[in-house]
């Protein structure tokens, strides 16, 4: 199916696009966005709701939605982690302000000596933000999730670990982009801990080698231009064919093929919800959209989970 034959505007579905202004603790005030990003708003859609009741009633929808699905899964990117502390890429600030992205690939890293030298200037200065980073309330939420049965998968983008130190069990969460906690020879397989490998490059080393066959160290972290891990990343789109809600996290959905599978979801029938501060190439297609922060807006959306799965079991 095309993305064309996706389009909400096409098949009558609703399609509401809000900004959302939270603070951390209460929902104060809410600003209906729709056409800012070039999307007319579909057919089927009513008058922008009043301010206030509209942003709650998105939060109730997708409370809903998590309630009413046998299969939730969840799909995060680096815009959960930023109120962690770990900046994105793209946001403005964000890692690719301030480093080339064409200098960090694959082949320039197993290629040239020079490559690794400066993929391990980066890394070392930021394995020290993300070995620190604690989770926030977004992870938790997500974390929570799972807790009331509500979870089928956490698919991440992330290589933060971030959703582990929250609690999430490690089998519930698929990296497509592997780990920063973990590193390993590339000739000889010699498993590294990236603690170990951080201790070097802060006692001088540039270029970390193998201690037992002097081969390439290599985090075990996908770079750009690095093939897909196979397992992963087929287990994440079977989680997304087969989920009948897929929500979206703090991504900008545009690293593919990662951002493909919301689509994927989507085409197979599952109600699409993508929380991001920025737009998507996505939101077109989406059934709830929420501009704002994932940190209280995953915070409130798992309270009103919480009290509508408590009421349901009060009643005979
Ligand atoms: N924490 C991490 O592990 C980390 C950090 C940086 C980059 N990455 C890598 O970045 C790649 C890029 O893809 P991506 O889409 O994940 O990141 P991205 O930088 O392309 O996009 C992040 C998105 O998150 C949004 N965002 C930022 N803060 C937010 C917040 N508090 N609440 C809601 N949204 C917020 C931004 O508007 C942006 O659209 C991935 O491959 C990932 O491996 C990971
Ligand atoms: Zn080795």
């Amino acid at each position: 199916m095309s993305e064309r034959g996706l389009c909400p505007r096409n098949r009558g579905g609703r399609y509401t696009r809000l900004r959302l202004a939270l603070s951390a603790v209460s929902l104060t005030r809410n600003r209906f966005a729709c056409g800012r990003g070039g999307y007319p708003r579909p057919s089927g859609v009513g008058a922008p709701p009043s301010e206030k009741g509209s942003g709650m009633r998105e939060l109730d929808r997708v409370a809903e939605l998590i309630v009413r699905a046998e299969r939730p899964v969840v799909f995060t990117g680096a815009g959960v982690s930023t109120e962690s502390g770990i900046p994105d890429f793209r946001s403005p600030g964000g890692i690719w302000g301030r480093f080339d992205p064409d200098e960090f690939t694959y082949q320039n890293f197993i290629g040239t000596e020079e490559g690794r030298r400066k993929y391990w200037q980066l890394g070392r200065q930021l394995y020290a933000v993300v070995r620190n980073a604690r989770p926030n309330a977004a992870h938790y939420a997500i974390a929570e999730l799972h807790r009331l049965g509500k979870l089928d998968c956490c698919i991440t983008q992330n290589i933060d670990n971030l959703h582990q130190k929250a609690g999430l069990p490690p089998e519930k969460v698929i990296e497509l982009h592997g780990n920063a906690t973990r590193a390993r020879c590339l000739t000889c397989e010699r498993p590294y801990s990236r603690d170990e490998i951080q201790e070097w490059l802060e006692s001088g080393v540039s270029i970390p080698a193998c201690t037992s066959c002097a081969g390439i160290i290599k985090p075990n972290t996908i770079l750009f231009g690095e093939a897909m891990p196979a397992r992963e990343t087929l287990e994440a789109e079977s989680r997304a064919k087969s989920s009948d809600l897929f929500v979206v996290v703090g991504s900008s959905l545009v690293v593919s093929p990662a951002a493909m599978m919301p689509l994927h979801a989507k085409r197979a029938g599952a109600k699409l919800v993508i929380v991001n501060l920025a737009e998507t190439p996505h939101d077109p297609y989406a059934d709830v959209l929420i501009q704002d922060k994932a940190g209280p807006v995953m915070a409130e959306i798992v309270n009103r989970v919480k009290s509508r799965l408590a009421g349901s079991r009060s009643v005979p």
